[in-house]
């Protein structure tokens, strides 16, 4: 009843011209893959240009962030009214912006509540440190992420939201968490912690990804698990035979 989501994080690659021919390379071998929602996330310069190269195609995008505010003197921000209409999807709050760009849980609820007010869904990230996991911290931490970044909003828009469990040690290592442990943390965590604030039936509709080093080689080990509804992928999702290979395996796995 959940539709699995393939979401590509490309991150700081790709020029405009390159970005519009990754995805005119795509696109057409996506197309054959019923079953899947497939999305990808260029850096800001190339929505523009990604949207136009992918036309009518079923290809869903997205931004990669975005401020709160709808306009004013936020040098070097892009707010929700500027991708409104030009993407559907925003990833927030992924842990490089918390790390290295100072994010907290309370701006990312800001962006999540501005998001949804201008039409976007936003594909929340949270995850754990490797201190913390070794610390054997990962459950409150996460739970705690959950919370704060949900903080106030209502259930008709948190059913329609998308949640990318990517624990920080995972993302771009080579090193991704077991299946086992995703699992884990996305049934016995992440929806516990919707079924508190929201129910089992929110808790049971909302889409919650994995990320951090999701490759070929290793994504049907996490699309096997029920509670996985997909993966947001970042090195893999930057050449097309890799990003439908994602895709492909993933309707094997769910279908
Ligand atoms: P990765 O990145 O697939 O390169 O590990 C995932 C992410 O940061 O979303």
């Amino acid at each position: 009843m959940r539709t699995p989501i393939i979401a590509g994080n490309w991150k700081m690659n790709r020029t405009i011209a390159e970005a519009a021919a990754l995805v005119k390379e795509m696109a057409p071998r996506l197309a054959a893959i019923p079953g899947v929602e497939k999305v990808v996330c260029p850096p800001f310069t190339a929505l523009s240009a990604v949207k136009e190269a992918i036309g009518e195609a079923d290809l869903g995008l997205g931004a990669q962030n975005m401020y709160w505010q709808e306009s004013g003197a936020f040098t070097g921000e892009v707010s929700p009214l500027m991708l409104a209409g030009l993407c559907q999807y925003v990833i927030l709050g992924h842990s490089e912006r918390r790390q290295f760009f100072g994010e907290t849980d309370d701006g990312v609820n800001l962006k999540i509540v501005a998001a949804f007010a201008h039409g976007l869904v936003p594909i929340v990230c949270v995850g754990e440190s490797l201190a913390q996991r070794q610390a054997g911290q990962t459950e409150e931490w996460v739970a705690d992420q959950v919370q704060a970044a949900l903080m106030g909003l209502p259930a008709d828009q948190v059913r329609r939201l998308i949640i990318a469990y990517e624990p920080i040690w995972a993302i771009g290592t080579g090193v991704p968490a077991t299946a086992e442990d995703a699992d884990a943390v996305i049934a016995g965590t992440i929806r516990a912690a919707l079924a508190e604030m929201y129910g089992d039936e929110v808790a049971q509709a909302v889409r919650v990804q994995y990320g951090g080093s999701v490759k070929p080689a290793n994504i049907a080990d996490f699309m096997a698990r029920p509670d996985v509804d997909g993966a947001l992928v970042g090195g893999a999702s930057l050449n097309a035979d890799d990003f439908v290979a994602l895709v492909r395996l993933t309707a094997q796995a769910k279908g």
